[in-house]
């Protein structure tokens, strides 16, 4: 089996990093049983690229269907980290055990990038995706390298990176008493806690340390324990792992302000400019995953954040999350 690295126009190596993402093209048509074998037999140093790199992209593997990428994936030998077990805020729809609808919020909404599920203490370590259907317009994914974000906010803000790591931050938002798709954090409090009452709720919100407030229309305003702003790597590298970005960008529906869903571990507000100043800086260095049917990716979602731009037409991108 033949794969050699791409590239492709806007890859980054800022800062002197590796290149970013790195592309694997398969260049010889081959069985989907073919390609599994490869994949398993190279799943270690695919892992240890993903992690140097912080994302791969598959082009061209013989991977057509939410089964052809569950068995993709399934070829890593990686433990799969479920849906259901997660505090996801988005709705989602499960298409293999392990294959699921990536955020289903509608075509014209942003999500702004993130570590998958850093907003809450139990997040997967790795993410794919796959690209059943482009979008007719639209609809990439953004990612963008924490660990070279990180290094930069360092020397540009001092004062907010030293913030970041010495307080961490709290999270707070409110979850609607049922799924509402029509919003990119609609998750009901009943499916994320896995509760049908309201005591189940919270002694689950109890054991993970959360608090909370009931609201009169059957909502569930939750703020996270006081949760890591960074991450250490372990190679020398930091990463700015959080939600800060789509939080404060983001966090946003008919239940939520934005401006009142993220602060500082010990309460304090984040300043306006200085995350204007952050998020000019992660547009700078992020890369739009342009996606052509059947491509999938593999994000370290310790180093590098995601999102989605808007589109048009219709866009199915399927995703799968790996436990740590
Ligand atoms: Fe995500």
């Amino acid at each position: 089996m033949q794969v050699s690295e791409i590239q492709v126009d806007g890859l980054r190596t800022d800062d002197g990093s590796s290149l970013f993402p790195l592309i694997l093209q398969c260049e010889d048509a081959l069985s989907l049983d073919g390609a599994a074998v490869w994949l398993t037999e190279n799943s270690d140093s695919l892992c240890r690229k993903a992690f140097d790199h912080g994302a791969i992209l598959f082009r061209g593997f013989p991977v057509q269907t939410a089964q052809d990428f569950d068995q993709f994936i399934a070829a890593f030998g990686l433990p799969n980290f479920t849906y259901e077990d997660s505090l996801s805020n988005a709705v989602r729809t499960n298409r293999t055990p392990r294959v699921f609808t990536a955020n289903e919020a509608p075509a014209d909404v942003s999500i702004f990038l993130h570590h998958e599920m850093a907003q809450t203490p139990i997040f997967p370590s790795k993410l794919f995706f796959f690209c059943e259907m482009a979008a007719q317009q639209g609809g990439a994914t953004p990612i963008c390298r924490s660990d070279v974000l990180f290094a930069r906010l360092k020397r540009e803000l001092p004062q907010f990176a030293a913030d970041c790591t010495t307080k961490g931050l709290l999270y707070s938002h409110i979850m609607p008493a049922a799924d509402d798709a029509a919003s990119g954090m609609g998750r009901s409090w009943q499916s994320t806690w896995k509760a049908t009452t309201p005591e189940q709720a919270e002694a689950r919100m109890s054991s993970l340390g959360y608090t909370w407030e009931w609201q009169s229309n059957g909502c569930l305003k939750v703020t996270t324990p006081r949760l890591p702003a960074v991450r250490d790597l372990g190679d020398g590298r930091t990463a700015f792992f959080n939600q800060l970005i789509a939080a404060f960008r983001g966090w946003k529906d008919v239940r939520n302000d934005p401006s009142k869903s993220i602060t500082f571990g010990d309460g304090s507000a984040l300043d306006k400019a200085v995350m204007a100043k952050v998020i000019e800086l992660a547009d700078e260095i992020s890369f739009d995953i342009p996606w052509q049917t059947g491509d999938v990716a593999l994000v370290d979602n310790y180093v590098a954040m995601h999102g989605r731009r808007t589109f048009t037409g219709t866009r199915k991108v399927l995703a799968s999350l790996v436990a740590s």
